[in-house]
């Protein structure tokens, strides 16, 4: 949620900033801002409503010079997304900028009392009262100034700061809020994410909770809230820009949908060495996982997705019960875990509030903990007692898709690991499963090419459907005017069973992520207990009935929707001569693949659906209304 980015240097910061902010777009873009130092009185600023393409128009017009510069990018929490709370904030005589990352709790109560001192605010946001903080406090050091500051805050943050009576220097600190610095030659810089820092270093910091920076173009000091400085050696990080661009795709989700065969196959090769399955950076010892009775997964959105298929996963090849949770809820109703739970948080930013107070709550309950995540030294790989990353590489797309197939393997993966080791999976049985894991990504990029190749007809039934969809709309409200205060009649259903079913869940979020067409994910064998009053010719009701012992049960769903007039698209194995009888609206087929494994294949066209509708529909695929890539905020 939001994005900051810093620069201190000797080269022109603006267009740095806005470079820097771009690439974290999709942590929020209701507004963006820029606030530089050009070694005038005051600090010059720009900011403006809306995604930062508003404010590059706005900076042509009236360019800011300057070497030392904050941006940000806001998903709006405390004030609507306007002009006014846009960051940067200001103090009262322009001197010092803010830009925040974070919620401070106690804003109210800061703000009463320092309007009474004379601040003057202009936002409905918490995070002015920051700047005004470190004003009250600054007396020619603005380190000190932030860090007086900061203990009369009661929340997250992120924050950057700079000075207009301290040319070059940028005061930076963090708690709960990812930040980043990122060490370049004769110049440094700040962001929320390594994704932002990669066209300039490889050389980062990740700051911690409780740190404050100071940066300069050649030097970096870290010190803790007391001021006691803090030694800390610069990590070198593996991403690469060219995974941060679009790569002559029209959006990074399909970019990203289609990366997914090899991240498979890097992550297969990385962790499957001589028929043993390898974690390096587990730190969890034998001891403690012989001592697992109860495994809890614990995630938010399409990593509780990821944690509900891992359930099938691990609940088969170790015969430990598994339990899933919405780290949100799981937080919140004092979960009974404790000493012989092993509770794993799945997250692809590594940085998700409710699934990191989760990870607090199990370690305070003497659990054990685990984080299943994509960002390297994200808050929860530092927090969880182990760690496993999921090398999916940097996912830029706000609808999540490779991060979430990422997250499966690593699934199986540990599955297998658990099984070999507790001895609760037959040898025989964990080298099929390992040599067929290796066919996958062929599978995968199987389905992949064959969607190339019918791209204009899936085209044309996304079309089809979008005519339909607004036709039927109009026909239903012409006939009964009264219906338009009702919800609309078109919608996607996508039904599933067994491995499948939370599948059918994420067809379902990633279609309504982007398209804003309502759609519902069901356990197919729910159908009749209500969401079948829903069929008649309208809806598309997409079925996962791959080759599975339920697959006879999926038929029988089938022929109810068909017989209810329903428009079905089921996605089958190859070969499937059954379905064609049922006279489908459209068929997918995918390679033939065992059960278990099956939901690393059949997400793909699920993906792909919610891509073309969206595509047809003319939305912002990769920037979704409402939405941002990592929900660090309650
Ligand atoms: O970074 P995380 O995996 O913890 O994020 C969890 C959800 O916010 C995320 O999966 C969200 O649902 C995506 N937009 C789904 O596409």
């Amino acid at each position: 949620m939001c994005g900051i980015f810093g620069y201190t240097g000797g080269k022109q910061a603006q267009n740095l900033v806005i470079q820097g902010l771009k690439h974290l777009e999709y942590r929020g873009y209701d507004s963006s801002g820029v606030a530089i130092q050009n070694g005038a009185k005051a600090i010059h600023f720009e900011k403006t409503q809306g995604k930062i393409r508003n404010l590059e128009e706005i900076l042509k017009k009236h360019p800011l010079q300057g070497k030392t510069a904050i941006g940000h990018t806001r998903w709006a929490t405390h004030g609507t997304p306007n002009d006014l709370n846009a960051h940067p904030h200001l103090d009262n005589h322009s001197q010092i900028a803010v830009v925040h990352n974070g919620i401070i709790e106690n804003y109210f109560d800061l703000k009463q009392n320092l309007k009474k001192h004379g601040a003057r605010f202009r936002s409905e946001t918490d995070t002015e009262v920051i700047v005004h903080l470190v004003a009250k406090y600054y007396k020619g050091n603005l380190e000190n100034a932030v860090r007086r500051a900061l203990k009369d805050i009661r929340g997250t943050y992120a924050i950057a700061v700079i000075c207009s009576k301290e040319p070059g220097k940028i005061v930076a600190a963090r708690l709960d809020s990812p930040l980043v610095v990122g060490i370049g030659r004769e110049e440094n810089f700040l962001a929320s994410d390594v994704s932002a820092l990669l066209d300039h270093t490889d050389r980062v910091i990740y700051v911690e909770n409780g740190e404050v920076i100071t940066l300069s173009d050649r030097a970096v000091s870290i010190t803790d809230l007391s001021g006691k400085p803090v030694k800390r050696v610069p990590v070198k990080i593996q991403w690469t820009i060219t995974q941060a661009k679009k790569g002559g795709y029209p959006h990074f989700m399909i970019k990203e949908i289609f990366e997914q065969p090899e991240i498979l196959t890097a992550i297969l090769r990385e962790r499957i060495q001589k028929s043993k399955i390898i974690f390096e950076e587990l730190k969890i010892s034998a001891a403690e996982l012989k001592s697992v009775k109860r495994i809890v997964i614990i995630a938010c959105g399409t990593a509780y997705h990821a944690g509900l298929v891992g359930k099938y996963i691990l609940e088969e090849f170790t015969n430990i019960p598994v339990w899933v949770d919405t780290s949100s809820e799981f937080r919140y109703r004092d979960p009974k875990v404790g000493k012989g739970d092993l509770v794993i948080a799945i997250s692809q930013s590594g940085e998700t509030a409710d699934t990191l107070a989760g990870i607090r709550e199990a370690k305070m309950k003497k659990a054990l903990t685990l984080t299943i995540c994509n960002v390297l030294g994200s808050t929860m790989s530092r927090e969880a007692k182990g760690v496993i990353y999921t090398h999916a590489g940097p996912e830029i797309a706000v609808a999540s898709t490779k991060a979430y197939t990422a997250q499966l393997a690593t699934l199986y993966l540990l599955g297998l690991y658990l099984g070999n080791f507790l001895k609760t999976l037959p040898e025989k049985r964990f080298h099929a499963l390992v040599k067929e894991l290796f066919r996958v990504p062929s599978m995968m990029q199987k389905v992949l090419d064959q969607y190339k190749k019918e791209e204009k007809d899936w085209a044309a039934k996304a079309h089809d459907f979008n005519k339909r969809y607004h036709a039927q709309l109009e026909k239903y409200y012409k006939a009964d005017p009264e219906k338009r205060k009702r919800s609309p009649n078109g919608f996607f259903l996508y039904l599933g069973r067994g491995i499948n079913y939370p599948n059918a869940l994420e067809g379902a979020l990633k279609l309504k992520e982007i398209s804003y067409i309502p759609a519902e994910g069901y356990p197919a064998g729910e159908m009749k207990h209500g969401p079948i009053a829903l069929i008649d010719e309208n809806p598309w009701v997409i079925c996962l009935a791959p080759q599975s012992k339920t697959y006879e049960k999926m038929i029988s769903n089938i022929q109810e929707i068909k017989a209810r007039g329903g428009m079905v698209i089921p996605v089958v194995t190859e070969g499937d001569k059954e379905i064609y009888k049922l006279k489908p609206f459209y068929t997918i087929e995918i390679p033939k693949v065992s059960e278990i494994l099956s939901p690393l294949v059949a997400v793909l066209p699920l993906q792909l659906i919610a891509y073309c509708v969206a595509k047809e529909f003319g939305e912002d695929i990769d920037q979704p209304r409402n939405l941002a890539k990592s929900v660090t905020v309650e």
